[in-house]
């Protein structure tokens, strides 16, 4: 039995299933820009418009600038293996083919249940953080919506679950529904649509920094590393812990450039564009990244950054100076986040595609759309879960259990990398990791840590997830997999 939970999918046979794939209609359009395009537009996101607030406000106060290096480096690590994976292995089930390559059957069943919490719940959340901006969008022009519609009936805090009052967060399930039938339609997120919204999201951010920069007061930046709380609720709360549980908050932001690899069956030349792709996408979101926290939390104390739409408040904070920049600002915010959200809606299906055509799930998810060529059945399931969730629950509480899952499938990734080179040290690896094992090891190290300094309720959900992965594997994967059954396409 052991023998065949890791027994291993080809890198052979792998490719060969993928090129079947290609057949069916992914066209190699793709250039480097288009996939750097699509890395910026899969990135910036809820993680810096949304969670960056909270971040400063409850954990690392000014030194949130650290957390995002910190957490930067370890999406470059992580990011580095990646690259020598989606060169290797340039097809679109991204970390759930390169485990299955590498770890064997199980693990890979592992990953492709633990990507579900990044794609399916992290459209949710990113739903949820759109609804935070089209409310303050619509309060500018003097419309309210009531707070039973528009925020999270179910939360979970000290003590335990209880209900709010609220009914639903209805724009958060609009949102995703409108994604979803855009998706069911097929209006696949066209490269030249993509890069217009990605030119909006690098413009708000751009504007954001150039003209809050003069509204900086520097004495919002000390203490820098403000005093360690230690009440009760204050583990990570300020101190050097503070800025590891920040880190492992706004990791969020960083997630979507591993969305990268989703699409190499569509690059014209993933060999040499995917490291690309994947690379300067991160590098870029990086740099802007610890910019605008610096300016952030130099325009606004820290204190007062526990907000849903921070980077819109630190806007006012200016005064009526910098009244015109508010309106595009959230709108800028609302259209860089439905861009995310269409990409998560449009990955979970891929994933479950490559899973269903292995036989670990039932057939019924690989299938095709006859007219409009959509995996119309999935899109609608994971459509209909992610709204129904990002109606219930909140953002933190959403936000932690995509970045715990995220950051795990990261780890496996790196562990990967260099459990690829011992078995298959001869594959042409057009793109090389540097300096391994120190770099997977570094990569998986920090990814870990970020995890560690998650709340251990966040740790429980993901078990529980787990579990549940598990038992369906067993129940059914194990049973109906191609490969263990000697019927691998
Ligand atoms: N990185 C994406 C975001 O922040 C998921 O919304």
């Amino acid at each position: 039995m052991a023998s065949k939970l890791f027994a291993t999918k080809s890198v052979e046979q792998i490719m060969a299933s993928g090129s079947a794939e290609g057949e069916h209609g992914l066209r190699r359009t793709l250039t480097a820009t288009n996939l750097v395009a699509l890395g910026i537009g899969a990135i910036i996101g809820t993680g810096i418009f949304v969670l960056t607030g909270t971040a400063a406000a409850n954990h690392a106060g000014p030194a949130l600038t650290i957390s995002f290096i910190v957490s930067g480096l370890g999406c470059l690590f992580a990011g580095l293996c990646y690259a020598e994976f989606a060169a290797m292995l340039p097809i679109s089930g991204s970390a759930y083919s390169y485990s299955y390559a590498t770890l064997g059957e199980f693990l890979a069943w592992i990953i492709g249940w633990d990507l579900i919490l990044e794609y399916l719940f992290g459209a949710s959340t990113v739903a949820v953080g759109w609804s935070g901006y089209m409310v303050s969008f619509l309060e500018g022009f003097g419309v309210h919506l009531p707070a039973a519609l528009t925020s999270a009936p179910l939360v979970h805090d000290a003590q335990g679950w209880h209900t709010t009052g609220a009914f639903i967060n209805l724009p958060a399930v609009l949102i995703v529904a409108v994604m979803t039938w855009l998706l069911v339609r097929g209006i696949r997120e066209s490269a030249s649509f993509n890069n217009i919204i990605v030119l909006v999201k690098l413009a708000v951010i751009l504007l954001f920094i150039f003209f809050g920069l003069s509204y900086v007061d520097t004495a919002n930046w000390f203490p820098y590393v403000p005093e360690r709380v230690t009440e009760a609720t204050g583990v990570g709360k300020y101190g050097w812990q503070g800025i590891l549980a920040g880190a492992g908050v706004i990791f969020f932001a960083y997630i979507g450039f591993d969305a990268v690899s989703t699409a190499a069956q569509e690059a014209r030349n993933p060999q040499r564009d995917m490291p690309k792709g994947i690379l300067y996408s991160l590098l870029i979101c990086t740099v802007l990244y610890v910019v605008t926290a610096a300016v952030m939390t130099g325009m606004v104390h820290y204190t007062e950054l526990n907000v849903p739409a921070p980077i819109a408040l630190a806007i006012d904070s200016a005064g009526g100076a910098l009244a015109w920049l508010a309106p595009l600002i959230k709108v800028g915010a609302l259209a860089g986040l439905s861009s995310v959200i269409l990409v998560m809606l449009m990955g979970q299906p891929r994933i479950f595609f490559s899973m269903s055509r292995d036989g670990l799930l039932p057939p019924v998810f690989a299938k095709v759309h006859p007219r409009f060529k959509t995996p119309h059945i999935t899109t609608l399931l994971t459509g209909t879960v992610a709204a129904v969730i990002a109606g219930l629950f909140p953002i933190g509480l959403l936000g932690e259990l995509v970045s715990i899952g995220t950051l795990l499938a990261f780890v496996i990734v790196c562990v990967g990398i260099i459990v690829l080179r011992r078995t298959r040290p001869e594959m042409p690896r057009p793109f090389r990791t540097p300096w391994v094992p120190l770099v997977p090891v570094l990569g998986a190290a920090i990814c870990l840590v970020q995890m560690a300094f998650l709340p251990p309720d966040t740790w429980l959900r993901l078990v529980i997830w787990m579990a549940i992965g598990i038992a369906i594997y067993f129940t059914y994967g194990r049973k109906h997999s191609h490969l263990t059954a000697g019927r691998d396409r």
